[in-house]
C-alpha cells in the first residue's frame, strides 16, 4: 500500500452537485489518490443547515456551518453553493489563503470573473471552473488549453438544456411553447421559476464565460445580447421544419471584423435561430447540450453531452479537483488566464448574419418587384424566395407582432396591417432568406416592408445561423 501525503479538500455546498461530489470523492478516493500522487481528504462540507435532506447520504460528522474555518484548513476549496454572496467572499478568502479553488458558479464568474482571476494570479493560486458551462461536457479546458495555440473563429453553443428540451418538443411533437414548458417543469428540467432559462439569462452567462476564453478578452455579461425563447411560436417551428431548419436557442461567440475600419471585435449573443437540419447541432435533442467550435487551424469541433445533472456535473468538478491536486503535488504557481487580446464586444446592430423573413403580401401585379426593391434599397441581398398563395382576410388596423430578431424592436414588433377595414382578397405568403446582412440593415429593411401598402403583415423574422 502506497502512503501518500494528504491534500485537504473543503466543500462548500451540498446541493444536487455538491452531494454527488462528496459521494464520489468518498467512494473513489483511493483511485483518485493514485492518479494524483496524493491523498484527497474531504475534511468538511460547509452548509447552511446540517440537518437538511440531501440527495445522498453522507457522514454527518463532515457537515459544518463554519465555512470560514473550513476554508482556512484546506489546500483545495470546492465552491458549489451558488449565488453571488457569500460565494464570492469565500472564494477570495480561499485564494488569499493560498488554496486552489474549484467552482461551478457561472453567475459569479460571469459577473466577477475578472476580480477572481486577478486574485488567483496575485497569490499564484488557480481557479478551475469546468462545471460552469456545459455541465459534464469538457469545454473550458479545450478552449483554455487544447485550442490555446489556435484562433477560434466562432462558437455556436446549445448551452441550456431546459430550452433545448422545450424547442425539441415543439419540433418533434408539434407542441406549443406553453405545453412543452409544462412538460419540462413536470419532468424537473425547468425550475418552478423558469425565467433564467427561457429568457436566456443562464445561456448569456455561459456565453460570457466561453467568449472570454475563446477570444482572450474581457466579455462582461452585460455586453452579451440576450433574447429568450418566449416569442417562438409553433408556426415558426413548423415553418422552419418544412424549410429544412430547426429552431435552437444558441449562445454565439464570434470573432467579427468591422467592414469599414477592419478592426477585430467580438460578438457575444444569445437568441433563437434557425439551424439547418444538416448541421451537427440539429441532432442535439432533449435536454442535451453541445458546443460547436470553429477554429482556424483545427476546423470544426463539437463537444456534446449532459449540460446539467448532479452526477454528470460532479464529473467535471472532480476532473478539476484532480487537476488542482496534481498542481499541488508538482508545485509552482497556477497558470493565469490570458485575457490579453483586448478585443471589444461589438453592438448587435453591427453583427452580420442571414435571416428568414415571412411576409403576408397582397397578391397583385408588381408586388414582388416592390418587395425586391425594398431589400435592394437597403443593400440586403435575397438568397431564396418562396411564394404560396391563399385567399386571406387582412385584419383591420393591426396584425400579430412579428417575432424573432427582437433587438430590431419597432421594426419587428407591432407591425401593422394597412387600412382600417378588414377586407377579403387574395394574399400570398413570402418566405425570404437573405444572404449575410447587418442587423442594422435588416431592421431598416423590415421597417420599410412593414410600412409598405403591399405588405399586409410581417409574420416572422428569424436569424439563420451555422451556415
Ligand atoms: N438550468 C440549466 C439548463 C442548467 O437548463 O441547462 C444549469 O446551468
Amino acid at each position: 500500500m502506497i502512503e501518500y501525503r494528504n491534500l485537504k479538500i473543503a466543500l462548500l455546498g451540498a446541493g444536487s452537485v455538491g452531494s454527488r461530489v462528496a459521494q464520489l470523492l468518498l467512494e473513489h478516493g483511493d483511485e483518485l489518490a493514485s492518479r494524483v500522487g496524493a491523498g484527497l481528504e474531504l475534511v468538511g462540507i460547509a452548509v447552511r443547515d446540517v440537518d437538511a435532506e440531501r440527495d445522498v447520504s453522507l457522514p454527518k460528522e463532515l457537515f459544518t456551518t463554519d465555512a470560514e474555518s473550513l476554508i482556512l484548513s484546506a489546500d483545495i476549496v470546492i465552491e458549489l453553493m451558488g449565488g453571488i454572496e457569500p460565494a464570492r467572499s469565500y472564494i477570495l478568502e480561499a485564494l488569499n489563503s493560498g488554496a486552489d479553488v474549484v467552482t461551478g458558479n457561472k453567475a459569479l464568474l460571469a459577473l466577477h470573473g475578472t476580480e477572481l482571476f486577478a486574485a488567483a494570479e496575485q497569490v499564484g493560486a488557480q481557479l478551475y471552473y469546468e462545471a460552469a458551462a456545459g455541465g459534464a461536457i469538457p469545454i473550458i479546458r479545450p478552449l483554455r488549453d487544447s485550442l490555446a495555440g489556435d484562433r477560434v473563429k466562432r462558437i455556436l453553443g446549445i448551452v441550456n438544456g431546459t430550452t433545448n428540451f422545450i424547442l425539441d418538443r415543439m419540433d418533434v411533437d408539434g407542441d406549443t411553447l406553453e405545453g412543452a414548458l409544462a412538460t419540462a417543469t413536470a419532468l424537473g428540467y425547468a425550475e418552478a421559476d423558469p425565467t433564467a432559462d427561457i429568457e436566456g439569462y443562464d445561456a448569456a452567462q455561459k456565453a460570457a464565460i466561453l467568449a472570454r476564453l475563446a477570444f482572450h478578452s474581457e466579455v462582461p455579461v452585460g455586453a452579451v445580447h440576450r433574447e429568450g425563447i418566449t416569442s417562438v411560436t409553433a408556426e415558426q417551428v413548423e415553418r422552419a421544419r418544412r424549410a429544412g431548419y430547426v429552431v435552437k436557442l444558441l449562445a454565439i461567440c464570434e470573432r467579427v471584423v468591422d467592414p469599414v475600419t477592419g478592426e477585430e471585435g467580438i460578438s457575444a449573443r444569445v437568441h433563437p435561430a434557425l439551424v439547418s437540419r444538416l448541421h451537427p447541432l440539429a441532432a442535439v435533442h432533449g435536454a442535451k447540450n453541445a458546443v460547436f467550435v470553429e477554429a482556424e487551424a483545427a476546423g470544426d469541433l463539437m463537444f456534446y453531452g449532459a449540460g446539467a445533472g448532479g452526477l454528470e456535473t460532479a464529473s467535471a468538478v472532480l476532473g478539476d479537483l484532480v487537476s488542482a491536486a496534481r498542481r499541488h503535488v508538482a508545485g509552482g504557481p497556477g497558470v493565469g488566464e490570458s485575457f490579453t487580446a483586448y478585443l471589444p464586444v461589438v453592438d448587435i446592430g453591427k453583427v452580420q448574419t442571414r435571416y428568414q423573413i415571412t411576409l403576408e403580401v397582397v397578391d397583385a401585379t408588381g408586388v414582388l418587384a416592390t418587395i425586391a426593391g425594398i431589400f435592394s434599397d437597403h443593400d440586403v441581398s435575397v438568397e431564396t424566395l418562396e411564394q404560396s398563395s391563399a385567399t386571406g382576410r387582412t385584419p383591420a388596423s393591426s396584425a400579430t407582432a412579428a417575432t424573432g430578431a427582437a433587438h430590431t424592436g419597432a421594426a419587428h414588433t407591432g407591425v401593422a396591417a394597412h387600412g382600417e377595414q378588414a377586407s377579403d382578397h387574395i394574399t400570398a405568403t413570402l418566405v425570404i432568406v437573405t444572404h449575410r446582412a447587418s442587423e442594422q440593415a435588416l431592421a431598416a429593411t423590415v421597417a420599410s416592408l412593414a410600412g409598405n401598402t403591399a405588405v399586409a403583415r410581417v409574420t416572422s423574422v428569424m436569424r439563420v445561423e451555422g451556415a
